[in-house]
């Protein structure tokens, strides 16, 4: 079975919503999910699959996601061909949802990782994005997300 860790950082609330959608997509896809805090989360937690969501906060992630691709330093060498993927919630239409995105796919890139977007169901970009709470159509692009990253990860592992 794969392991997927869905981490991320959430003050208000949207952010954790569209974490818990994308931990069930994954759960329902056979995944075994772990979905915490990106403060709570450490460089022992090394699953299949790494998929992160924060908020934008002025154009690029908040500063407890940046601590965490920071303190990522430690897994060096331990994540390459793992699958990384991301979410967002943001306050405005554009406001910088995709640099967002970019900013934690970036650190996947880095890692060597595999990184996978938002399947072509739920638009083929960069990962889920969403202005302000989710919808119902927004958690289920969560969850589409969450299964996508638990198929290749399980691909790469070839089971
Ligand atoms: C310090 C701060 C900076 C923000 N900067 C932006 C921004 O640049 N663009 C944007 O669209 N929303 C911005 N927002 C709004 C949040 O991204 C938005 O409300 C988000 O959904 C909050 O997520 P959360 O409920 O998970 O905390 C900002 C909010 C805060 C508190």
């Amino acid at each position: 079975m794969v392991q997927i860790l869905v981490s991320y950082s959430s003050r208000s609330g949207n952010t954790e919503k569209l974490a818990r959608a994308v931990a069930r997509g994954a759960e329902q896809a056979g995944a075994q999910v772990v979905c915490k805090r990106a403060s709570d989360t450490t460089k022992e937690d090394l699953p299949d699959g790494i998929i992160l969501g924060s908020p934008v906060y002025f154009g690029t992630v908040t500063a407890e996601m940046k601590d965490l691709i920071d303190r990522s330093v430690g897994a060096r060498r331990k994540l390459r061909n793992k699958v990384g993927a991301a979410f967002t919630t943001g306050g405005h239409h554009t406001g910088g949802k995709e640099t967002t995105l970019l900013s934690m796919l970036m650190a996947f890139l880095i890692h060597e990782m595999v990184v996978v977007g938002d399947p072509i169901e739920t638009g083929g970009h960069y990962g889920v994005a969403c202005l302000g709470a989710p919808s119902a159509d927004d958690e289920r692009a969560g969850e589409l997300l969450g299964a996508r990253v638990a198929d290749v990860a399980r691909r790469l592992k070839g089971g």
